[in-house]
Parts: structure tokens; C-alpha cells; sequence
């Protein structure tokens, strides 16, 4: 069985670094895509990593997932509270999807407090900044190693 995991980020999070540094922290999307790549190896899976600022372009690398991926690691920013489209996809996965935000949405504006894909989420992380996408690599790879 593969041991991939793909790493999906959503709209604006390439401006990771210089976006709301505040919020978001300073780490830019390359350092976070290379924390998990790192954390990949020493948990004996692997990530690819990619991010796109279309809906349609998510929609179509969760579908096409379970070709290739064992789980599914989505940080859809803003999409996150408006698509239903993302949503839709995410529930027709039959692998996991762990649902990463760096920031903790529930402490920030109303809006950002409801989200789609955790209807179809196995989990959600949040809060922890670039570090939610390592505990989220490490839940799969239990979930892999588990299933074994
Ligand atoms: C985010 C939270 C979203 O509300 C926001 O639109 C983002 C980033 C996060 O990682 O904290 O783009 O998903």
C-alpha cells in the first residue's frame, strides 16, 4: 500500500511569510513545505506538496488522490468557508483528509468560524501554525501504520 501523503494549501497561503505576519508568522510556504518533507522521511512516508489559489485545481488533486495518495493533508484557507465544491470532493475520498489551519479560526472573525471540509474531515488541526501540518503527518502515519 502507498505510504504518500499529499499536502494540498489553498488561496494566498504562497504569500505565507509576508501575509498578516501576525497571524500567520513569518514562515514562508517553502519552509513549511520542507519542515514536512523532512518530518515525511523521519516518519517513513511521503509528502508532495502543492498549492493553488484555484478551487477548480483543489477540487481536481482531491479527486484524483486515491490514485496515488494515501491520505490527504488540505489547508484551504478562505475556501475553506465557502466550498461547498471542496466539500463535495473531500466526500467522495474513500482515503483520510485531515483538515490543517495555521491560525485558530474559533478565536478569530465569525465568518471563519464555520467550515466546510470538516464535514468530510477525518480531523481538524488547528492553531498551532506550520506546526499543525507535522501533527497532521504524524496522525496518517499512525493511521498507515495501524492499518498494517
Ligand atoms: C487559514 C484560515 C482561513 O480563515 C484563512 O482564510 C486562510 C488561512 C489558516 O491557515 O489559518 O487563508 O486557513
Amino acid at each position: 500500500m502507498t505510504r504518500s501523503i499529499l499536502i494540498l494549501n489553498g488561496p494566498n497561503l504562497n504569500l505565507l511569510g509576508q501575509r498578516e505576519p501576525e497571524i500567520y508568522g513569518r514562515t514562508t510556504l517553502a519552509d513549511i513545505e520542507a519542515m514536512c518533507r523532512a518530518e515525511a522521511a523521519r516518519l517513513g512516508v511521503e509528502a508532495d506538496c502543492r498549492q493553488s489559489n484555484s478551487e477548480g485545481e483543489l477540487v481536481t488533486w482531491i479527486q484524483e488522490a486515491p490514485q496515488r495518495f494515501a491520505g490527504v493533508i488540505l489547508n484551504a484557507g478562505a475556501y475553506s468557508h465557502t466550498s461547498i465544491a471542496l466539500l463535495d470532493a473531500g466526500r467522495a475520498l474513500n482515503i483520510p483528509l485531515i483538515e490543517v489551519h495555521l491560525s485558530n479560526i474559533y478565536q478569530r472573525e465569525s465568518f471563519r468560524h464555520h467550515s466546510y471540509i470538516s464535514l468530510a474531515a477525518k480531523g481538524i488541526i488547528c492553531g498551532f501554525g506550520s506546526r499543525g501540518y507535522l501533527m497532521a503527518l504524524g496522525a496518517l502515519a499512525a493511521m498507515l501504520d495501524d492499518a498494517q
